[in-house]
């Protein structure tokens, strides 16, 4: 099975999102939980972005030991010189440089022609190796580049001394096969591309960026970019937890595997979002508080009869101590017996039925019943007993 390494860029990228700033102590916490976690490479800020981010990139940097820790450059002497001062204590000082490389970009952000964007790419790459071992190299926007041009680009700062080539779908624009088609691309027609790392960064503006992720794993990807809870600019990363939990439960099609550790996913998810402030949607897929609920009257049987049913995660897989059932109007009796024995009640038939009555009458107003609610429901019919 192939390995694929994760890059994490939750404080870097997922940082960008807004309405989120953290200090060095909380980037440090999160940073010691993904090395646990199992990321292979902590993008932990932009260094020459600001003297808080400098400083907590340089910690980061001397502190974590098992991962490797990067920070992000602009393709300009200052800021590789700078980056070099924050990360030159880590384990294995790797940098990030990203520069735009699609048509839009270069002429009206950058304004700059595609020869220009060239040397400028090959220069900082050539810069940034006098100092650094590790150097990814990232065409941003590169999804909406003209596939010939980054074939040229790419091949020109693998010659620099790049050793990881990042592909990002910086505006979540692709479909999965289109994607997947870009990767493959690049494979056949870089001649040097076998002596570099391949990595994918998607972003979920369309809600594709786990498939696409996915999907340039199938095409050539070594390595994949995302973010704890896909928190990021806009509608987000790929979510590393739905991305790590897809390749294991479906590894009967995707023969690849990762180091994430999958039970501290739960705990890596909660940290992130206490200390982002981000709240995790309800429903989000693994870590969602309803990922592992049942509500409705069928599924309750089902799962309580044989958990497989309606379960394809265990909860315990990712850290998570148990299901919920959970009761409300589209409760049945099996998950309304179940829970009333369970807090100490034991009624004949007729009894739960009544208090079945009681409670379905009750789960008509309400969103969801609480246990203080069932104690009553139950009490008042353990009294008529
Ligand atoms: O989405 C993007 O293009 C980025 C780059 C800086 C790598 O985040
Ligand atoms: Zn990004």
């Amino acid at each position: 099975m192939q390995k694929i390494d994760i890059f994490d860029t939750t404080l870097r990228d997922g940082e960008q999102s807004a309405g989120i700033n953290l200090n060095t102590a909380e980037k440090l916490e999160i940073a010691k939980q993904l090395e646990r976690f199992g990321a292979n490479v902590i993008e932990a800020g932009f260094p020459a972005s600001s003297q808080g981010d400098f400083e907590a990139v340089k910690k980061i940097a001397q502190t974590i030991r098992s991962s490797i820790v990067t920070g992000l450059a602009r393709a300009v002497k200052n800021d590789i010189d700078t980056s070099w001062e924050a990360l030159k204590h880590g384990a294995e000082p790797h940098l990030h440089i990203f520069l735009a490389t699609s048509p839009i970009h270069m002429t009206h952000k950058l304004k700059k022609t595609p020869d220009q964007v060239v040397d400028i790419a090959v220069e900082s790459v050539r810069h940034a190796r006098k100092y650094f071992p590790l150097v990814e190299w990232s065409a941003e926007d590169a999804f909406r580049s003209e596939p010939e041009f980054l074939v040229r680009i790419v091949e020109k700062v693998i010659q620099a001394g790049a050793t990881t080539i990042n592909l990002p779908d910086t505006v979540g624009y692709a479909t999965p096969v289109e994607y997947g088609e870009m990767f493959k691309n690049l494979k056949y027609n870089v001649k040097s591309i076998d002596k570099v790392k391949l990595s994918a960064h998607c972003h979920n503006d369309l809600g594709m960026a786990v498939a696409n992720t996915i999907a340039a794993i199938e095409n050539g990807a070594d390595q994949v970019e995302g973010t704890i809870n896909g928190i990021g600019e806009r509608a987000g990363n790929a979510a590393l937890e739905e991305l790590a939990v897809a390749l294991h439960i479906r590894k009967d099609v995707y023969p690849f595997h990762t180091d994430i550790q999958l039970n501290e996913i739960k705990r890596t998810s909660q940290l992130v979002s206490q200390l982002t402030g981000m709240a995790i949607q309800a429903n989000k897929a693994v870590v969602g508080k309803n990922a592992f609920a049942h509500e409705s009257g069928i599924h309750q049987d089902g799962v309580l009869k044989e958990r497989t049913t309606y379960e394809i995660i265990t909860p315990e897989l990712i850290g998570e101590t148990s299901n919920r059932i959970v009761l409300g109007k589209h409760s049945g009796r099996h998950a309304f017996k179940d829970k009333a024995i369970a807090l100490g009640f034991e009624l004949n038939d007729e009894k739960i039925n009544e208090a079945f009555k009681a409670f379905k009458t009750l789960a008509d107003k309400k969103k969801e019943i609480s246990e203080d609610d069932l104690y009553i429901i139950l009490t008042d019919q353990q009294i008529q007993e």
